[in-house]
Protein backbone atom coordinates (compact mmCIF):
# COMPACT_ATOMS: atom_id res chain seq x y z
CA UNK A 1 0.00 0.00 0.00
CA UNK A 2 2.73 2.59 1.31
CA UNK A 3 4.83 1.16 -1.82
CA UNK A 4 2.67 1.72 -4.37
CA UNK A 5 1.24 5.46 -3.08
CA UNK A 6 4.87 6.10 -3.14
CA UNK A 7 5.52 4.80 -6.75
CA UNK A 8 2.42 6.67 -7.56
CA UNK A 9 3.67 9.79 -6.14
CA UNK A 10 6.81 9.37 -8.10
CA UNK A 11 5.22 8.83 -11.17
CA UNK A 12 2.90 11.89 -11.08
CA UNK A 13 6.16 14.45 -9.80
CA UNK A 14 7.76 12.93 -12.77
CA UNK A 15 4.32 13.87 -15.26
CA UNK A 16 4.67 17.43 -13.68
CA UNK A 17 8.56 18.02 -14.47
CA UNK A 18 7.76 16.79 -18.12
CA UNK A 19 4.68 19.03 -18.69
CA UNK A 20 6.98 21.45 -17.20
CA UNK A 21 9.42 21.38 -19.49
CA UNK A 22 7.26 21.09 -22.11
CA UNK A 23 5.61 24.37 -21.57
CA UNK A 24 7.20 27.18 -24.12
CA UNK A 25 9.36 29.85 -22.18
CA UNK A 26 7.49 33.40 -21.51
CA UNK A 27 4.34 31.28 -21.60
CA UNK A 28 1.68 32.86 -18.66
CA UNK A 29 -0.89 30.50 -18.20
CA UNK A 30 -4.22 32.02 -18.76
CA UNK A 31 -6.20 33.45 -15.25
CA UNK A 32 -9.21 31.22 -16.01
CA UNK A 33 -9.40 28.75 -17.76
CA UNK A 34 -12.24 28.46 -19.57
CA UNK A 35 -11.85 27.09 -23.40
CA UNK A 36 -12.25 29.57 -25.43
CA UNK A 37 -10.29 31.53 -28.51
CA UNK A 38 -8.65 34.67 -27.52
CA UNK A 39 -10.01 38.26 -28.13
CA UNK A 40 -8.88 39.87 -31.23
CA UNK A 41 -6.15 42.67 -30.36
CA UNK A 42 -6.05 45.92 -31.94
CA UNK A 43 -3.85 48.85 -30.38
CA UNK A 44 -6.22 51.50 -32.33
CA UNK A 45 -9.61 51.32 -33.08
CA UNK A 46 -11.43 47.88 -33.61
CA UNK A 47 -15.26 47.28 -34.37
CA UNK A 48 -17.26 43.73 -32.98
CA UNK A 49 -20.11 43.24 -35.29
CA UNK A 50 -21.97 40.24 -36.56
CA UNK A 51 -20.94 40.52 -40.08
CA UNK A 52 -17.43 40.62 -41.46
CA UNK A 53 -17.97 43.31 -44.29
CA UNK A 54 -19.39 45.58 -42.25
CA UNK A 55 -16.85 45.23 -38.97
CA UNK A 56 -14.55 45.85 -42.01
CA UNK A 57 -16.37 49.29 -43.56
CA UNK A 58 -15.88 50.62 -39.88
CA UNK A 59 -11.99 50.14 -39.49
CA UNK A 60 -11.34 51.47 -42.93
CA UNK A 61 -13.55 54.62 -41.78
CA UNK A 62 -11.35 54.73 -38.57
CA UNK A 63 -8.33 54.16 -40.48
CA UNK A 64 -9.37 57.59 -43.08
CA UNK A 65 -9.77 59.33 -40.15
CA UNK A 66 -12.81 58.88 -38.58
CA UNK A 67 -13.76 58.68 -34.91
CA UNK A 68 -15.72 56.13 -33.47
CA UNK A 69 -19.31 57.67 -33.80
CA UNK A 70 -18.70 57.86 -37.62
CA UNK A 71 -17.55 54.58 -38.02
CA UNK A 72 -20.67 53.18 -36.12
CA UNK A 73 -22.54 55.12 -38.81
CA UNK A 74 -20.87 53.36 -41.61
CA UNK A 75 -21.30 50.01 -39.92
CA UNK A 76 -24.94 50.91 -39.47
CA UNK A 77 -25.68 51.67 -43.37
CA UNK A 78 -23.42 48.50 -44.70
CA UNK A 79 -25.65 46.01 -42.06
CA UNK A 80 -28.48 47.12 -43.72
CA UNK A 81 -27.54 45.83 -46.60
CA UNK A 82 -25.16 42.79 -45.25
CA UNK A 83 -27.18 41.63 -42.57
CA UNK A 84 -30.83 42.14 -43.97
CA UNK A 85 -32.53 40.32 -41.31
CA UNK A 86 -31.39 43.23 -38.46
CA UNK A 87 -29.30 45.97 -39.81
CA UNK A 88 -31.83 48.35 -41.41
CA UNK A 89 -32.82 51.54 -43.00
CA UNK A 90 -36.62 50.81 -42.22
CA UNK A 91 -36.07 50.20 -38.14
CA UNK A 92 -34.92 51.31 -34.87
CA UNK A 93 -32.51 51.68 -32.37
CA UNK A 94 -30.24 53.27 -29.72
CA UNK A 95 -26.56 54.17 -29.44
CA UNK A 96 -24.84 55.10 -26.52
CA UNK A 97 -21.85 57.38 -27.15
CA UNK A 98 -18.90 57.22 -24.54
CA UNK A 99 -16.37 60.01 -25.85
CA UNK A 100 -13.09 59.82 -24.58
CA UNK A 101 -13.34 62.77 -22.09
CA UNK A 102 -16.06 60.65 -20.55
CA UNK A 103 -18.93 62.37 -21.19
CA UNK A 104 -21.68 59.70 -22.25
CA UNK A 105 -24.82 60.11 -23.83
CA UNK A 106 -27.66 58.35 -25.56
CA UNK A 107 -29.18 58.55 -29.00
CA UNK A 108 -32.68 57.27 -29.02
CA UNK A 109 -33.59 56.64 -32.73
CA UNK A 110 -36.83 53.85 -31.52
CA UNK A 111 -39.65 53.97 -34.22
CA UNK A 112 -42.26 56.03 -32.82
CA UNK A 113 -45.99 54.79 -33.56
CA UNK A 114 -48.02 56.37 -36.54
CA UNK A 115 -50.81 58.80 -35.26
CA UNK A 116 -53.50 56.28 -36.53
CA UNK A 117 -52.08 53.48 -33.73
CA UNK A 118 -54.58 54.04 -31.22
CA UNK A 119 -55.01 51.69 -28.11
CA UNK A 120 -57.15 49.02 -29.58
CA UNK A 121 -55.22 49.40 -32.89
CA UNK A 122 -54.42 45.45 -33.05
CA UNK A 123 -57.75 43.89 -31.70
CA UNK A 124 -60.54 42.96 -33.78
CA UNK A 125 -64.09 43.37 -33.16
CA UNK A 126 -64.33 40.77 -30.49
CA UNK A 127 -61.42 41.98 -28.43
CA UNK A 128 -58.87 39.79 -29.70
CA UNK A 129 -55.00 40.27 -30.90
CA UNK A 130 -55.33 40.24 -34.79
CA UNK A 131 -52.44 37.41 -36.20
CA UNK A 132 -51.31 37.96 -39.31
CA UNK A 133 -51.17 40.58 -41.95
CA UNK A 134 -53.18 43.41 -40.63
CA UNK A 135 -51.21 42.50 -36.94
CA UNK A 136 -48.82 44.55 -35.45
CA UNK A 137 -46.09 41.53 -36.50
CA UNK A 138 -46.85 40.82 -40.24
CA UNK A 139 -47.52 43.00 -43.38
CA UNK A 140 -48.35 46.53 -43.90
CA UNK A 141 -49.89 47.89 -40.57
CA UNK A 142 -46.99 46.63 -38.05
CA UNK A 143 -44.53 48.86 -38.45
CA UNK A 144 -43.35 52.06 -36.37
CA UNK A 145 -42.11 55.37 -38.04
CA UNK A 146 -38.23 53.85 -38.87
CA UNK A 147 -36.18 56.27 -36.95
CA UNK A 148 -32.54 54.94 -38.25
CA UNK A 149 -31.61 57.68 -40.44
CA UNK A 150 -32.67 60.39 -38.05
CA UNK A 151 -30.50 58.86 -35.01
CA UNK A 152 -27.67 58.86 -37.64
CA UNK A 153 -28.00 62.44 -38.51
CA UNK A 154 -28.23 63.21 -34.95
CA UNK A 155 -25.15 61.60 -33.64
CA UNK A 156 -22.86 62.57 -37.04
CA UNK A 157 -24.23 66.14 -36.20
CA UNK A 158 -23.35 66.17 -32.42
CA UNK A 159 -20.55 63.64 -32.14
CA UNK A 160 -19.11 62.64 -35.56
CA UNK A 161 -15.23 64.24 -35.93
CA UNK A 162 -16.79 66.38 -38.95
CA UNK A 163 -13.39 64.91 -41.08
CA UNK A 164 -15.89 62.49 -43.23
CA UNK A 165 -19.37 64.07 -44.66
CA UNK A 166 -23.01 61.91 -44.69
CA UNK A 167 -22.34 61.03 -48.16
CA UNK A 168 -18.87 59.38 -47.26
CA UNK A 169 -20.32 57.43 -44.31
CA UNK A 170 -22.79 56.06 -46.40
CA UNK A 171 -20.93 55.29 -49.74
CA UNK A 172 -19.59 51.97 -48.48
CA UNK A 173 -23.47 50.68 -48.17
CA UNK A 174 -24.58 51.87 -51.45
CA UNK A 175 -21.36 50.43 -52.99
CA UNK A 176 -22.25 46.87 -51.44
CA UNK A 177 -25.89 46.91 -52.62
CA UNK A 178 -24.89 48.19 -55.93
CA UNK A 179 -21.92 45.89 -56.40
CA UNK A 180 -23.74 43.52 -54.25
CA UNK A 181 -21.32 41.08 -52.04
CA UNK A 182 -20.84 37.62 -51.38
CA UNK A 183 -23.29 35.55 -49.67
CA UNK A 184 -21.92 33.90 -46.29
CA UNK A 185 -23.70 30.19 -45.35
CA UNK A 186 -25.37 32.02 -42.56
CA UNK A 187 -26.95 34.28 -44.59
CA UNK A 188 -28.16 31.57 -47.03
CA UNK A 189 -29.09 29.45 -44.31
CA UNK A 190 -31.17 32.12 -43.02
CA UNK A 191 -32.98 32.96 -46.00
CA UNK A 192 -33.80 29.92 -46.62
CA UNK A 193 -34.76 29.49 -42.72
CA UNK A 194 -37.11 32.15 -43.28
CA UNK A 195 -38.72 31.54 -47.17
CA UNK A 196 -42.06 31.39 -45.76
CA UNK A 197 -42.25 34.43 -43.94
CA UNK A 198 -40.07 35.92 -46.35
CA UNK A 199 -42.45 34.58 -49.38
CA UNK A 200 -45.67 36.56 -48.00
CA UNK A 201 -44.67 39.47 -50.02
CA UNK A 202 -44.21 39.47 -54.00
CA UNK A 203 -41.35 42.37 -53.23
CA UNK A 204 -39.95 40.63 -50.10
CA UNK A 205 -39.68 37.57 -52.23
CA UNK A 206 -38.05 39.11 -55.50
CA UNK A 207 -35.79 40.59 -53.51
CA UNK A 208 -34.47 38.28 -50.81
CA UNK A 209 -35.31 35.10 -52.12
CA UNK A 210 -34.22 35.92 -55.64
CA UNK A 211 -37.76 35.33 -56.32
CA UNK A 212 -38.01 31.72 -55.18
CA UNK A 213 -34.97 30.64 -56.79
CA UNK A 214 -32.68 30.97 -53.18
CA UNK A 215 -29.21 32.78 -52.62
CA UNK A 216 -26.55 29.90 -52.29
CA UNK A 217 -23.40 30.58 -50.02
CA UNK A 218 -20.67 32.13 -52.54
CA UNK A 219 -23.64 33.69 -54.55
CA UNK A 220 -23.42 37.81 -54.98
CA UNK A 221 -26.26 39.84 -54.03
CA UNK A 222 -26.86 43.19 -54.93
CA UNK A 223 -30.05 44.86 -54.22
CA UNK A 224 -30.17 47.78 -56.60
CA UNK A 225 -33.56 49.58 -55.20
CA UNK A 226 -31.67 49.73 -51.79
CA UNK A 227 -28.39 51.42 -53.62
CA UNK A 228 -30.92 53.82 -55.70
CA UNK A 229 -31.84 54.44 -51.83
CA UNK A 230 -28.73 55.23 -50.28
CA UNK A 231 -27.65 57.17 -53.35
CA UNK A 232 -31.06 59.92 -53.01
CA UNK A 233 -30.07 60.17 -48.91
CA UNK A 234 -26.53 60.40 -50.33
CA UNK A 235 -27.81 63.52 -52.96
CA UNK A 236 -30.45 65.36 -50.65
CA UNK A 237 -29.63 64.22 -47.16
CA UNK A 238 -31.95 62.88 -44.22
CA UNK A 239 -34.80 64.70 -45.31
CA UNK A 240 -34.77 62.90 -48.23
CA UNK A 241 -35.71 59.76 -46.23
CA UNK A 242 -38.58 61.38 -44.05
CA UNK A 243 -40.47 64.33 -46.70
CA UNK A 244 -38.77 63.41 -50.24
CA UNK A 245 -39.19 60.43 -52.67
CA UNK A 246 -38.38 57.58 -50.26
CA UNK A 247 -41.06 58.85 -48.10
CA UNK A 248 -43.08 58.65 -50.71
CA UNK A 249 -42.48 55.57 -51.82
CA UNK A 250 -43.27 53.90 -48.18
CA UNK A 251 -46.13 55.65 -47.30
CA UNK A 252 -47.57 55.34 -50.61
CA UNK A 253 -47.15 51.22 -50.57
CA UNK A 254 -48.03 50.85 -46.98
CA UNK A 255 -51.47 52.93 -47.97
CA UNK A 256 -52.26 51.26 -50.94
CA UNK A 257 -52.04 47.82 -48.09
CA UNK A 258 -54.49 49.77 -45.64
CA UNK A 259 -51.27 50.35 -44.01
CA UNK A 260 -51.20 52.99 -40.96
CA UNK A 261 -48.19 55.41 -42.03
CA UNK A 262 -48.71 58.79 -43.79
CA UNK A 263 -46.57 61.28 -44.84
CA UNK A 264 -46.91 63.51 -42.03
CA UNK A 265 -45.84 60.18 -39.95
CA UNK A 266 -42.76 60.46 -41.26
CA UNK A 267 -42.02 64.23 -41.26
CA UNK A 268 -43.11 63.77 -37.83
CA UNK A 269 -40.32 61.51 -36.53
CA UNK A 270 -37.37 62.97 -34.35
CA UNK A 271 -34.62 61.39 -33.06
CA UNK A 272 -33.90 61.95 -29.12
CA UNK A 273 -31.40 62.51 -26.71
CA UNK A 274 -31.55 61.01 -23.78
CA UNK A 275 -29.37 60.95 -20.68
CA UNK A 276 -27.83 57.54 -19.62
CA UNK A 277 -28.80 55.12 -16.77
CA UNK A 278 -26.22 54.48 -14.02
CA UNK A 279 -25.90 52.12 -11.50
CA UNK A 280 -23.07 50.46 -9.93
CA UNK A 281 -22.33 46.65 -9.30
CA UNK A 282 -19.02 45.88 -7.03
CA UNK A 283 -18.11 49.38 -7.32
CA UNK A 284 -17.54 49.22 -11.05
CA UNK A 285 -19.92 51.82 -13.02
CA UNK A 286 -22.88 50.21 -15.47
CA UNK A 287 -24.21 52.79 -18.03
CA UNK A 288 -26.65 51.73 -19.97
CA UNK A 289 -29.93 52.59 -22.22
CA UNK A 290 -32.83 54.46 -19.92
CA UNK A 291 -36.48 54.33 -21.78
CA UNK A 292 -38.28 54.35 -23.72
CA UNK A 293 -35.93 50.57 -23.42
CA UNK A 294 -36.51 48.88 -20.22
CA UNK A 295 -32.74 47.24 -20.99
CA UNK A 296 -31.20 49.50 -18.53
CA UNK A 297 -32.95 49.54 -15.60
CA UNK A 298 -33.96 46.05 -15.43
CA UNK A 299 -30.07 45.18 -15.58
CA UNK A 300 -29.49 47.67 -13.06
CA UNK A 301 -32.21 46.60 -10.76
CA UNK A 302 -30.85 42.73 -11.70
CA UNK A 303 -26.85 43.10 -10.64
CA UNK A 304 -28.18 45.25 -7.68
CA UNK A 305 -30.03 42.39 -6.30
CA UNK A 306 -26.81 39.79 -7.18
CA UNK A 307 -24.37 42.40 -5.24
CA UNK A 308 -25.67 41.05 -2.28
CA UNK A 309 -24.41 37.42 -2.74
CA UNK A 310 -20.88 36.83 -2.56
CA UNK A 311 -20.45 34.91 -5.88
CA UNK A 312 -16.56 34.47 -4.78
CA UNK A 313 -17.67 31.43 -3.18
CA UNK A 314 -20.27 30.06 -5.51
CA UNK A 315 -19.22 28.09 -8.44
CA UNK A 316 -19.57 29.51 -11.45
CA UNK A 317 -21.51 26.50 -13.12
CA UNK A 318 -23.64 25.70 -10.20
CA UNK A 319 -27.07 25.14 -9.30
CA UNK A 320 -26.43 28.15 -6.31
CA UNK A 321 -25.49 30.69 -9.27
CA UNK A 322 -28.25 29.67 -11.55
CA UNK A 323 -30.77 29.62 -8.99
CA UNK A 324 -30.38 33.35 -7.53
CA UNK A 325 -29.52 34.46 -11.11
CA UNK A 326 -32.71 33.36 -11.82
CA UNK A 327 -34.52 34.65 -8.69
CA UNK A 328 -33.22 37.84 -9.64
CA UNK A 329 -34.69 38.02 -12.94
CA UNK A 330 -38.04 36.70 -12.38
CA UNK A 331 -38.28 39.95 -9.83
CA UNK A 332 -36.62 42.66 -12.02
CA UNK A 333 -38.72 40.84 -15.13
CA UNK A 334 -41.87 41.21 -12.75
CA UNK A 335 -41.36 45.08 -12.51
CA UNK A 336 -41.05 45.35 -16.01
CA UNK A 337 -44.29 44.32 -17.34
CA UNK A 338 -45.90 46.37 -14.43
CA UNK A 339 -43.81 49.31 -14.85
CA UNK A 340 -42.40 50.37 -17.74
CA UNK A 341 -42.91 52.10 -20.84
CA UNK A 342 -42.04 55.29 -22.73
CA UNK A 343 -41.59 58.23 -20.07
CA UNK A 344 -42.24 60.76 -22.89
CA UNK A 345 -45.89 59.56 -22.12
CA UNK A 346 -46.23 57.67 -18.75
CA UNK A 347 -44.68 57.69 -15.44
CA UNK A 348 -42.00 55.15 -14.60
CA UNK A 349 -40.18 54.73 -11.45
CA UNK A 350 -36.74 54.53 -12.46
CA UNK A 351 -35.25 55.68 -9.38
CA UNK A 352 -37.25 53.53 -7.13
CA UNK A 353 -36.59 50.55 -9.80
CA UNK A 354 -32.54 50.66 -9.54
CA UNK A 355 -32.06 52.33 -5.89
CA UNK A 356 -30.28 49.71 -3.98
CA UNK A 357 -32.58 49.62 -0.69
CA UNK A 358 -35.35 48.41 -2.89
CA UNK A 359 -32.81 45.12 -4.36
CA UNK A 360 -32.05 44.57 -0.97
CA UNK A 361 -35.59 44.81 0.11
CA UNK A 362 -36.24 42.31 -3.16
CA UNK A 363 -33.28 39.75 -2.24
CA UNK A 364 -35.14 39.25 1.23
CA UNK A 365 -37.96 37.85 -0.50
CA UNK A 366 -35.63 35.19 -2.56
CA UNK A 367 -35.42 31.80 -0.78
CA UNK A 368 -31.71 30.29 -0.84
CA UNK A 369 -32.93 27.22 -1.28
CA UNK A 370 -35.99 27.25 -3.53
CA UNK A 371 -37.52 28.65 -6.17
CA UNK A 372 -40.52 31.03 -5.99
CA UNK A 373 -42.94 31.07 -8.23
CA UNK A 374 -43.51 33.56 -10.99
CA UNK A 375 -47.47 32.85 -10.31
CA UNK A 376 -46.97 34.50 -6.04
CA UNK A 377 -44.03 37.23 -7.71
CA UNK A 378 -45.88 40.15 -8.16
CA UNK A 379 -44.32 43.52 -9.22
CA UNK A 380 -42.56 45.01 -6.15
CA UNK A 381 -43.00 48.59 -4.49
CA UNK A 382 -39.87 50.47 -5.74
CA UNK A 383 -39.96 53.89 -3.93
CA UNK A 384 -40.74 57.68 -5.58
CA UNK A 385 -41.91 58.29 -9.07
CA UNK A 386 -39.72 60.77 -11.12
CA UNK A 387 -41.70 63.42 -12.87
CA UNK A 388 -41.43 62.48 -14.90
CA UNK A 389 -33.53 39.36 -34.74
CA UNK A 390 -31.34 43.00 -34.15
CA UNK A 391 -28.06 43.14 -34.26
CA UNK A 392 -25.33 44.99 -31.73
CA UNK A 393 -22.02 46.43 -32.85
CA UNK A 394 -19.59 48.50 -31.13
CA UNK A 395 -16.41 50.13 -31.83
CA UNK A 396 -13.58 52.07 -29.82
CA UNK A 397 -11.54 54.52 -31.67
CA UNK A 398 -7.97 55.31 -31.30
CA UNK A 399 -8.26 58.38 -29.44
CA UNK A 400 -10.85 56.04 -26.65
CA UNK A 401 -14.04 57.14 -27.84
CA UNK A 402 -16.20 54.58 -28.07
CA UNK A 403 -19.89 53.27 -29.12
CA UNK A 404 -22.19 50.68 -27.66
CA UNK A 405 -24.78 50.26 -30.59
CA UNK A 406 -27.94 48.11 -30.61
CA UNK A 407 -30.66 48.27 -33.86
CA UNK A 408 -33.60 46.34 -34.61
CA UNK A 409 -36.34 45.48 -37.48
CA UNK A 410 -37.55 43.73 -34.19
CA UNK A 411 -38.56 39.88 -35.71
CA UNK A 412 -35.79 38.70 -38.12
CA UNK A 413 -36.58 40.71 -41.45
CA UNK A 414 -39.55 42.72 -39.74
CA UNK A 415 -42.92 42.85 -40.86
CA UNK A 416 -41.85 40.95 -44.15
CA UNK A 417 -43.15 43.62 -46.05
CA UNK A 418 -40.28 45.25 -48.61
CA UNK A 419 -42.04 48.94 -49.24
CA UNK A 420 -41.78 48.81 -53.30
CA UNK A 421 -38.68 50.40 -54.74
CA UNK A 422 -37.46 51.34 -52.17
CA UNK A 423 -35.52 47.72 -50.99
CA UNK A 424 -36.17 48.73 -47.82
CA UNK A 425 -37.46 46.11 -45.61
CA UNK A 426 -40.09 47.63 -42.86
CA UNK A 427 -39.86 46.76 -39.09
CA UNK A 428 -42.84 45.04 -36.99
CA UNK A 429 -41.74 47.37 -33.70
CA UNK A 430 -45.26 48.08 -33.28
CA UNK A 431 -45.19 44.14 -31.50
CA UNK A 432 -43.08 46.06 -28.82
CA UNK A 433 -46.30 47.68 -27.66
CA UNK A 434 -49.00 45.55 -25.53
CA UNK A 435 -51.37 45.19 -28.21
CA UNK A 436 -53.38 44.04 -25.13
CA UNK A 437 -52.09 44.48 -21.97
CA UNK A 438 -51.67 41.37 -20.14
CA UNK A 439 -51.29 39.05 -23.01
CA UNK A 440 -48.67 37.75 -24.49
CA UNK A 441 -46.25 39.55 -27.10
CA UNK A 442 -43.72 37.82 -29.93
CA UNK A 443 -41.69 36.94 -27.46
CA UNK A 444 -44.09 35.73 -24.54
CA UNK A 445 -43.63 39.11 -23.00
CA UNK A 446 -46.51 40.22 -20.27
CA UNK A 447 -46.71 43.88 -20.43
CA UNK A 448 -48.88 46.70 -18.84
CA UNK A 449 -51.07 49.27 -19.23
CA UNK A 450 -47.87 51.53 -19.67
CA UNK A 451 -47.22 49.76 -22.69
CA UNK A 452 -50.59 50.33 -24.31
CA UNK A 453 -50.17 50.99 -27.86
CA UNK A 454 -50.68 55.65 -28.19
CA UNK A 455 -49.71 57.70 -31.32
CA UNK A 456 -46.41 59.09 -31.37
CA UNK A 457 -45.72 56.89 -28.49
CA UNK A 458 -42.42 54.67 -28.68
CA UNK A 459 -42.98 50.60 -27.52
CA UNK A 460 -41.17 49.75 -24.72
CA UNK A 461 -37.39 48.03 -25.69
CA UNK A 462 -35.34 45.28 -23.99
CA UNK A 463 -32.44 46.28 -26.03
CA UNK A 464 -29.54 47.04 -23.44
CA UNK A 465 -26.26 48.91 -25.36
CA UNK A 466 -23.83 49.20 -22.29
CA UNK A 467 -20.74 50.51 -20.63
CA UNK A 468 -18.87 49.21 -18.05
CA UNK A 469 -15.97 51.43 -16.25
CA UNK A 470 -12.88 50.59 -14.15
CA UNK A 471 -12.79 52.10 -10.73
CA UNK A 472 -10.58 55.26 -11.61
CA UNK A 473 -13.65 55.87 -14.15
CA UNK A 474 -11.89 54.70 -17.34
CA UNK A 475 -13.75 52.81 -19.78
CA UNK A 476 -13.45 48.82 -19.13
CA UNK A 477 -15.57 47.08 -21.14
CA UNK A 478 -18.68 47.50 -23.77
CA UNK A 479 -21.21 45.19 -24.46
CA UNK A 480 -24.72 44.60 -26.26
CA UNK A 481 -26.97 41.75 -27.93
CA UNK A 482 -29.91 40.97 -29.71
CA UNK A 483 -32.48 38.66 -28.52
CA UNK A 484 -35.69 40.60 -27.49
CA UNK A 485 -36.35 40.29 -23.74
CA UNK A 486 -33.07 37.99 -23.45
CA UNK A 487 -31.00 40.61 -24.76
CA UNK A 488 -31.05 42.03 -20.84
CA UNK A 489 -30.18 38.24 -18.77
CA UNK A 490 -27.20 38.28 -21.82
CA UNK A 491 -25.63 41.44 -21.39
CA UNK A 492 -25.93 40.28 -17.35
CA UNK A 493 -24.35 36.91 -17.52
CA UNK A 494 -21.64 38.59 -19.26
CA UNK A 495 -21.00 41.42 -16.65
CA UNK A 496 -21.17 39.10 -13.62
CA UNK A 497 -18.60 36.83 -15.77
CA UNK A 498 -16.23 39.42 -15.80
CA UNK A 499 -16.64 40.81 -12.46
CA UNK A 500 -17.25 38.16 -10.43
CA UNK A 501 -15.43 35.23 -12.79
CA UNK A 502 -12.46 37.02 -13.96
CA UNK A 503 -13.15 36.24 -17.47
CA UNK A 504 -11.96 38.08 -20.43
CA UNK A 505 -14.24 39.07 -22.42
CA UNK A 506 -14.39 36.31 -25.45
CA UNK A 507 -15.14 33.49 -22.78
CA UNK A 508 -17.64 36.20 -20.66
CA UNK A 509 -19.43 35.74 -23.89
CA UNK A 510 -18.73 31.97 -25.75
CA UNK A 511 -19.79 31.09 -21.43
CA UNK A 512 -23.32 29.39 -21.70
CA UNK A 513 -26.36 31.89 -20.92
CA UNK A 514 -29.93 31.34 -19.21
CA UNK A 515 -32.72 33.25 -19.25
CA UNK A 516 -36.16 33.52 -17.20
CA UNK A 517 -38.32 36.81 -17.87
CA UNK A 518 -40.91 35.94 -15.04
CA UNK A 519 -43.70 34.66 -17.42
CA UNK A 520 -44.01 32.12 -18.61
CA UNK A 521 -42.41 30.59 -15.48
CA UNK A 522 -39.90 28.96 -17.10
CA UNK A 523 -35.92 28.27 -16.70
CA UNK A 524 -34.13 28.71 -20.41
CA UNK A 525 -30.86 27.36 -21.13
CA UNK A 526 -28.51 26.49 -24.10
CA UNK A 527 -27.72 23.17 -25.56
CA UNK A 528 -25.00 21.78 -23.49
CA UNK A 529 -25.35 24.31 -20.86
CA UNK A 530 -26.30 22.83 -17.88
CA UNK A 531 -24.81 20.05 -17.10
CA UNK A 532 -27.54 17.03 -16.28
CA UNK A 533 -26.60 16.79 -12.74
CA UNK A 534 -27.31 20.68 -12.79
CA UNK A 535 -30.37 20.30 -13.79
CA UNK A 536 -31.60 17.84 -11.65
CA UNK A 537 -30.45 19.92 -8.53
CA UNK A 538 -31.94 22.73 -10.13
CA UNK A 539 -35.45 20.38 -10.83
CA UNK A 540 -34.79 19.76 -6.67
CA UNK A 541 -34.96 23.43 -6.03
CA UNK A 542 -38.59 23.72 -7.58
CA UNK A 543 -37.27 25.21 -11.14
CA UNK A 544 -39.23 24.54 -14.06
CA UNK A 545 -36.80 24.00 -17.11
CA UNK A 546 -37.80 25.12 -21.02
CA UNK A 547 -38.82 21.49 -23.02
CA UNK A 548 -35.69 22.63 -25.09
CA UNK A 549 -32.83 24.50 -24.95
CA UNK A 550 -31.61 27.08 -27.10
CA UNK A 551 -29.06 29.49 -28.07
CA UNK A 552 -29.19 33.05 -26.47
CA UNK A 553 -28.11 36.18 -27.85
CA UNK A 554 -25.62 37.01 -30.56
CA UNK A 555 -23.18 39.50 -28.05
CA UNK A 556 -20.43 41.63 -29.29
CA UNK A 557 -18.21 43.54 -26.76
CA UNK A 558 -14.95 45.38 -27.00
CA UNK A 559 -12.78 45.42 -23.62
CA UNK A 560 -9.46 47.44 -22.98
CA UNK A 561 -6.13 46.03 -21.80
CA UNK A 562 -5.89 47.80 -18.53
CA UNK A 563 -1.70 47.65 -18.54
CA UNK A 564 -1.86 48.61 -22.52
CA UNK A 565 -4.49 50.19 -23.54
CA UNK A 566 -4.90 47.70 -26.01
CA UNK A 567 -8.49 46.86 -27.47
CA UNK A 568 -9.76 43.40 -26.95
CA UNK A 569 -12.67 42.58 -29.75
CA UNK A 570 -15.12 39.42 -29.00
CA UNK A 571 -18.09 38.70 -31.67
CA UNK A 572 -20.50 35.68 -30.43
CA UNK A 573 -19.51 31.88 -31.50
CA UNK A 574 -23.63 31.30 -31.52
CA UNK A 575 -23.80 33.08 -34.91
CA UNK A 576 -20.57 32.46 -37.27
CA UNK A 577 -20.27 35.87 -39.64
CA UNK A 578 -19.17 37.89 -36.42
CA UNK A 579 -15.98 39.14 -36.76
CA UNK A 580 -13.74 41.96 -34.58
CA UNK A 581 -11.49 43.76 -37.13
CA UNK A 582 -8.83 46.58 -35.96
CA UNK A 583 -6.01 48.05 -36.49
O1 LIG B 1 -36.62 46.28 -28.85
C1 LIG B 1 -36.74 45.13 -28.48
O2 LIG B 1 -36.61 44.76 -27.34
C2 LIG B 1 -37.02 44.06 -29.53
N1 LIG B 1 -37.65 44.65 -30.67
C3 LIG B 1 -35.74 43.39 -29.90
C4 LIG B 1 -35.95 42.24 -30.87
C5 LIG B 1 -34.81 41.33 -30.97
O3 LIG B 1 -33.84 41.44 -30.26
C6 LIG B 1 -34.92 40.24 -31.96
N2 LIG B 1 -33.67 39.58 -32.08
N3 LIG B 1 -33.37 38.50 -31.95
Amino acid sequence: MTYSLNCRTVRLAAISLLLFALIPRGYVAPTTLAASREPVRAPHGIVASTNEVASRVGVDIMKRGGNAVDAAIAVAFALAVTHPAAGNLGGGGFMMIRLKDGRTTAIDYREMAPAAATRNIYLDKHGNVIEGEGGSIEGYRAAGVPGTVRGMELALKKYGSHRLTWTQLIEPARRLAASGFTVTNTLARGLRGNREYLSKYAETKRIYLNDGKFYDEGQTFAQPDLAATFARLQQRGPDEFYEGQTARMIVDDLSRHNGLMTLEDMRGYVAKERTPLRGTYRGYEIISMPPPSSGGAVLIEMLNILEGYDFKTIDWASSERYHLTTEAMRRAFADRAEYMGDTDFVKVPIAGLVDKKYAAQLRSTINLERASSSEQVKAGKPLGYESDETTHFTVVDGDGNAVSNTYTLNNSYGSAVVAKGTGIIMNDEMDDFAAKPGTPNLYGLIQGERNAVAPHKRPLSAMTPTFVLRKNGSLWFTVGSPGGPTIINTVLDVITNVIDYNMNIQQAIDAPRIHHQWLPDELVYEPYGLAGDTQKALLARGHKLVDKPRYLGDCEGIMIEEKTGIRLGATDPRRSDGLAVGY
